[in-house]
């Protein structure tokens, strides 16, 4: 191997514990604790595990979180009221609602319900409007996780060329429109199952992200030689754990690269909690 590790868990244990001391500021400064509310309806395991790692990460920085579990059977009427009364809750500073929702449930609805000073994701239509415009209230977990990594890495996004793979409403589309922002200048492509030439784009990549959630889909073929290649995916198969990027080959060519798991789902929680604090400041200003 001749790329250097991209240690996500180290930095967001630096970035948790950053977070810790400032949720203690605020909690001087105004005597409120930020909390956390999240919603899992159904028992889709991989979210159980999410929900619970997300509760236990508030914890250790000393914000409070609540869970609201419901089963599948949960009407999107039952749904909706739920997060009106959190949204009322003066208690509650975030919310956050676990995706994906049982197929009878409208997710855009429930995410449209939910009051954009509490929503933690960024998923609400006025915030996603707001980062298009380059002026956000929150950034998603996961772009905002992987832009922490760059950063935190010394990785030059100016003029660089990032290719996307992915575009998905919580990874792809909010990512390139963070990126090509003023202050991070990156120029973006991004990429999706449509697209023709794939390989030919990916190895113009100066930083390639994968966020298909298909299995060790980018081969050391794909990626030139030098890049920084952040692997967003989660893929559960027999061999357990595995991203989008094939390791072990990619690891021969890129310069820097993120292992799965340990490189961005633990950004991605960090983040969380930087968002919660964040909506406790904004709801603290609004009183
Ligand atoms: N499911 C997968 N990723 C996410 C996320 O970032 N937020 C929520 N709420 N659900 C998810």
């Amino acid at each position: 191997m001749t790329a250097k590790l991209l240690d996500g868990k180290a930095l967001a244990e630096q970035i948790q514990q950053e977070i810790a001391l400032e949720a203690t500021a605020f909690r001087a400064r105004t005597g409120v604790t930020p909390c956390l509310a999240a919603v899992l309806i159904g028992d889709d395991p991989a979210s159980d595990v999410y929900v619970r790692n997300k509760r236990r990460d508030c914890e250790r920085a000393g914000l409070t979180s609540q869970l609201h579990r419901h089963d599948g059977a949960m009407s999107e009427a039952e749904l909706l009221a739920l997060v009106e009364r959190l949204n009322a809750d003066a208690a509650v500073h975030g919310i956050l609602v676990q995706l994906p929702l049982p197929r009878h449930i409208n997710t855009a609805r429930v995410l449209e319900a939910v009051d954009p000073l509490k929503d933690v994701d960024a998923f609400h239509p006025e915030n996603v409007g707001r980062i298009v415009q380059g002026q956000p209230r929150f950034l998603p977990c996961t772009p905002y996780g992987v832009i922490e990594l760059l950063r935190r890495n010394d990785v030059a996004l100016a003029g660089a060329h990032a290719v996307i793979l992915g575009r998905s409403d919580i990874v792809g589309k909010p990512l390139a429109n963070m990126l090509v922002q003023r202050g991070l200048d990156a120029t973006v492509t991004v990429c999706h199952s449509r697209t023709r030439y794939l390989p030919e784009l990916t190895r113009l990549a100066d930083v390639l992200i994968a966020a298909i959630g298909q299995p060790k889909f980018v081969t050391a073929a794909m990626v030139k030689p030098g890049a920084v290649v952040i692997d967003v995916g989660i893929n559960r198969t027999d061999a357990g754990l595995v991203g989008d990027v094939d390791f072990s080959s990619v690891s021969e060519v890129a310069l820097l690269i993120t292992p799965v798991p340990g490189g961005v789902g633990p950004l991605t929680r960090a983040m969380l909690l930087k968002n919660t604090l964040t909506a406790a400041e904004l709801q603290s200003q609004k009183r």
